[in-house]
Formats: structure tokens, sequence, C-alpha cells
């Protein structure tokens, strides 16, 4: 009912399915009050293209009529809608007026009689100000409520919502509780007064803790954050849904909601939005109207941007830019900007879910761009993967043009004749030897000449680091013509390796783990190359075609005669995913493997790897691109695990 489609990190593009059709995530859903229809349902789903919408069960089943007509049909007659519709459960409402009587098991028996597609259960609203008991207590309620509530969700999809207040570890305690029910999707809850008050760095702490314990196979919906500047985000942490009741509300208060923030109309010189209800009037206009139909406008506009911003979202997702829009939307409010350093202290947890290259440049857009987890997985397994040349002399060179061996080509070959050395960049991703300069993410990075200083603090303390880890006998920094007199006084000889192997073997290593590039050793090993590069293409080891470089990200594709050499060099269940005996003969006639077939594989293996598809007894049958971690290949039971590229047949 959740499916993968495409994802940048924790950010993804899912497919969510129910009774009355497809959504696809991440997605809007407009709260609609059925006593106030600011824009009609059916308008915003033909004119908006809205797909999804959610309502508030409690209202209806309070309403005598409301209640009379709905039972005689469903919710979608009532709201005039036939795509798919949430339903909350009054839970809000406690939290707001505080008078809910309603009995838990009665409300989601009573949004499935009216045909809800994803009912809610009566979660207890923990508050931010709740003490650590409170909040306890409001999980343990919400828990012992959600396991009461299965029996009766019916045909219909069942959130249950994650509590816990401020408190992270009742948040992650609730989020596992939650994950081990027969529930379907995740709200996370209770944040509302937290977003009002534009405490994002307390959500981010919240989301955190709850996604880090939920089961990663289920939607997580954002309870109440409707305002578009915080959905980038939201997304990047791996929210699927949000609820917006801010368009209309906004709306009703003469306020204009944008990407970078809110205004109200009367500080406003222009609309300055192109949407379908801006460019039919402007500012003064909207000014001049009766206040029903500028709330109308106002609340089209609202919800234009909102979605206009998710469809952006899914763009970046798309093209592998979503740390990029974060880091520009964290702009809008230092609020975010403060959220989005918080998020660094998770830098651990989401590197699990970053891919190993994207199809978009790393752009640097400041101090923050250090914290990602790109910049975190180079430094990690440059110090704990790479195995330096066995030369004498390290000669480091200052950042420079990319990629550094063709900058530095001149002097390296000038070097390399008379010194037996080994080379390497200072750069903003930590030391970079040249046999490393052509793999993601740095000859794929933009990077301004000058860096902020905090960063510039961080990249010393790295490479001060590398000064006392390196081994090299001797190390010297490139200072021109000088450096090479002193060096051929001190250390003659010559650099006795290839280059292309030095490559071939560091990349192996990093790529694939310490140890992958000892299928070079004692071989007879052939390197094609392309002829308008230079760069190498194919890796030829004893006669066989094992690898060959991608151009765009530097990194290998395996052959399965490179995935043989591979399962030798390394121990048994690294880079191998491990798969059912039937799919397995499917996977080695070409076909994907499906999650659901996975009976496991290496917790190491990042979305985006090569990895070997293997049987119960170990035996090769494919290699190809995983698409998930571990975690998620043991979570889902729906959509493709590995891209299968390649197999004997
Ligand atoms: N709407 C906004 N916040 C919440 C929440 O915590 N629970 C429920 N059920 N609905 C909400
Ligand atoms: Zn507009």
């Amino acid at each position: 009912m959740f499916e993968l489609k495409e994802r940048d990190g924790l950010a993804r593009m899912c497919e969510l399915t129910t009774k009355h059709g497809r959504v696809t995530t991440p997605a809007l859903l407009p709260v609609v009050n059925p006593n106030q229809l600011t824009i009609a349902p059916k308008d915003m789903k033909e004119a908006l293209g809205v797909e999804i919408l959610i309502t508030n069960a409690y209202i209806i089943w309070k309403d005598q009529k409301l209640r009379e007509r709905v039972k005689e049909s469903t919710v979608h007659e009532l709201l005039g809608f036939d795509g798919p519709i949430m339903t909350d459960s009054g839970t809000f409402q406690n939290h707001v007026y505080g008078d809910v009587q309603v009995d838990h098991r009665e409300i989601v028996q009573f949004q499935n009689e009216i045909g809800s597609d994803i009912g809610t259960i009566l979660d207890v609203f923990s508050e931010p100000e709740f003490t650590e008991n409170e909040a306890s207590h409001a999980v343990d309620v919400t828990l012992e409520r959600a396991r009461d509530s299965i029996e009766h969700k019916g045909d219909m999809l069942l959130a249950g919502p994650v509590q816990g207040g401020v408190y992270t570890h009742l948040r992650g305690a609730c989020a596992e509780s939650l994950s081990k029910m027969n529930l379907d999707l995740h709200p996370i809850g209770g944040v509302v007064p937290l977003l009002q008050d534009y405490r994002f760095a307390e959500v981010v702490d919240i989301v955190m803790a709850s996604r880090m314990h939920l089961n990663p196979s289920r939607p997580v919906h954002l309870f109440g954050a409707g305002h578009p500047m915080v959905f980038p985000l939201a997304v990047l942490m791996g929210c699927d849904m949000f609820d917006s009741s801010s368009y209309a509300k906004y709306a009703r208060e003469g306020r204009l909601m944008y990407p970078e923030g809110t205004r109200f109309l009367n500080d406003l010189h222009d609309l300055a939005c192109g949407c379908a209800a801006c460019s039919r009037t402007t500012a003064d206009e909207l000014r001049g109207m009766d206040r029903n139909d500028r709330t109308r406008i106002i609340a089209e506009h609202n919800l234009r941007v909102s979605l206009r911003e998710l469809k952006k979202i899914k763009n970046a997702i798309h093209e592998g830019s979503i740390w990029e829009m974060v880091e520009m939307r964290a702009r809008a409010h230092p609020a975010l900007l403060e959220a989005l350093k918080v998020l660094s202290k998770h830098a651990k947890f989401m590197e699990r879910a970053e891919p190993v290259s994207r199809k978009a440049a790393f752009f640097y857009c400041g101090p923050e761009s250090y914290d990602r987890p790109a910049v975190m997985r180079y430094r990690e397994r440059f110090f704990s993967r790479y195995r330096r040349p066995n030369s004498k002399v390290l000669v480091g060179f200052d950042d420079a043009d990319k990629p550094y061996s063709r900058h530095y080509a001149n002097e390296i070959r000038a070097i390399s004749k008379e010194v037996d050395a080994s080379f390497l960049v200072a750069s903003f991703f930590g030391p970079v030897p040249t046999e490393l300069d052509e793999m993601y993410p740095i000859a794929q990075s933009v990077i301004p000449r000058s860096v902020d200083p905090e960063v510039l603090r961080r990249i010393r303390d790295v490479m001060e680091r590398h000064a006392h880890d390196h081994g090299y006998p001797l190390a010297v920094m490139w200072e021109g013509e000088e450096t090479l007199e002193f060096l051929r006084d001190v250390a003659p000889g010559k650099s006795p390796a290839d280059p292309d192997l030095l490559r071939c073997r560091a990349v192996l290593d990093m790529q694939f783990g310490k140890g992958a590039g000892d299928v070079l050793d004692g071989k007879e090993v052939e390197f094609v190359k392309s002829r308008k590069t230079g760069k190498i293409r194919n890796v030829i080891i004893a006669g066989r075609h094992a690898f060959s470089m991608r151009a765009h990200d530097g990194l290998f594709t395996l052959k399965m005669d490179g995935a043989r050499m591979l399962m030798q060099a390394l121990p048994p269940t690294k880079m191998r995913v491990v798969i059912e005996d039937e799919p397995a003969e499917f996977a080695a006639k070409g076909a994907n493997v499906f999650s659901k077939f996975v009976i496991d594989c290496d917790p190491d293996i990042r979305p985006g790897d090569y990895a070997m598809v293997v049987n119960t007894k170990g035996e090769l049958a494919a290699t190809g691109r995983a698409l998930m971690n571990l975690e998620e290949m043991m979570a889902f039971d729906r959509g493709v695990a590995v891209r299968v590229r390649q197999t004997d047949s």
C-alpha cells in the first residue's frame, strides 16, 4: 500500500494506495471543514490538482445534521470529493476546546462507517509544556487506544500518531511500539503549538526521534504542518504528508503564504505571485473586495503556493538537490536556520539513507553544507577505508580546480620522475588523494574559493588529524620548484606505481570496503580509457571485464566477473543482498529484486550502491543497484530493493 519510487536520502517520493485511488507523496492534505467550505473540494481537485484531503470525523459525528446526512451516504458525498479522504478523530478539538466526549473505539468505527480512506485513532495530544510524567501518560493512553482501535478499522487505513511532548526518548519509545502494531501510517502529533511559535529546532528533534524508531515502510504525516516554509525541511527528515488548515485560516486574516514566509495583504506593494489566483487580480483590487471574495482568493493563493512548493520538492528529490533546497529555504527565517543546524546532530542516522551519488552537483550553500551526510561520509570512509600507496613521500597541494590530478598534472609529472611520491589535496571534503579526485562528491562539487571561517577551521582540524595519521615517512606542502629541489635531495627515487592502478584500488576500497582493492593484487590489469577524456572506462583483470567506471560519479559498476572477484576479497554478506532461492533464479535472468524477497543484506549497503545479489547458499545471481538500505529492505513489502543490472545470461 506504500511503495518507494524515488528518493534523496530520507526525502522520498512514494505511492500510497487507498480505496479511492493512489496518491503521490510528499502530499499536502488541505483541511476541509464540513461546516465551512472556503474552497469547494471539487474545485480543489479539478482546478488545483489536490489529490487527497483531510476532514474531521469528530465534527461530523458531533453535529446531528451532518451525522444524519453522512450516515446515509459517505464522507465523499458529504464533501463532494471522489478522491481519497483522510479523517481525524477529535484529538485536536480536545487540545483546543478540551471537551471531546467520544469513545475512542466508537470514533474509529464511525470513520470506517462513513467510508474514510484513512482514519485516525483518538490519540492524546501531548502538549509541549507537559512534564515528563504527563507526556509519558499521554503516550501510554495513546498506545492503549491504538491497540483497542485496530479491530475497528475495517478496510480503512489507520493512522497511529506518535506522541511524547518534547521528550525525545518518549517519542522514540512511542514510535517503536506503534510500529509493531497493525497500523498503516504514523502522523507525528502534538507539534502544532511548536510550529505556531516557530520552535522548529524542537520539531526537528521530535521528528528525528520518531522517524528513527518508526517502521520505514509506513508514511509519516506531520500533523498540522501547513506552511510551505517548513515543507522542504520536513521532507528532508522523511515526512511524507502534511495537512493544512492554515491556507484558509490565514486567508481569513488577510495573510498570504509564500515559501519564504507570510505577508499581510495590507503590507504588500504587489502580490508578487504568478499563481492562477493572483494573476486575476492585484493587491489594491484585493484590498477593495468584500471579505468573502478576498478570503476565497487568498485561500486559493495559499493553497496553490503550498502545492507548488511540494512540486518543487519533488523535482529536488528527482534531481538529487533536496539539501540545497533546504539550505536555501532555511534563509527564510532564523528559526529555520537554527533547526537546520540542530539537524546536523542526526547526520549519522541520515547517512544510512544517503545515496552514494547524485545526478545534481554538490552545491555549497553556506557553512551548514559542511554538515551534510555526504561530507561526513567521505571523511569517515577516507579515514576508515582508504589505504595509502606505498610511496616514501606525500606531497600536499592547495585546493584548486577539479579534477585535481589534471590541474596539477605538470607538477605531478615533474615530481614523479625524480621522487617516490603520492599526492593529496586539502579540500573542503578533507584530504583528497589524487586517486580519488574523480569520485562523487569530490569532482561533482561546486565550492566557492573562500568558504566561511568556521568551515575553514573544521577543514583544518580534519587535515590535522590526517597529518597525525597518514603514516608517510615524509610529508611536505608543495611550494613550487624549491619543494622539488628539496625532495630530490632527501628522497630521490621514482614513483613505481601506475596512477590508474592506484585510482582503481582506492575507489574500490572507498566504494566496496577496505580490502576490495586487493582484487588487483598480482593480476594483470588492463584499462580501457575514454578517447575523449582519457578517463578510465573499463577495468580488465586477468583478461576479464570486472568493472566499469561511470563518467558522472567516478564510481564503479560491477560486472559479474568483478562481483565474483569481490566475493573472494570480501567476507560473506559484505556488499551482498541475500534473497530467496526462487526469486534469485529470476534475478539471474534479469528480473529486479523486490524487497519482500530480501532475507538479509550488508548493513553498510546504501541507496545507489552496486551490490551482489546472492541466494540462500551465497551463490551469485546478479549484480545491481540497491535502492534501499538494510532496514528498508526488511520493512517494505512492496517495491524494488535492487534494480538488477548484470547477469550471466
Ligand atoms: N492535528 C494536529 N495535531 C494533532 C495530533 O496530535 N493528533 C491528532 N489526531 N490530530 C492532530
Ligand atoms: Zn498567488
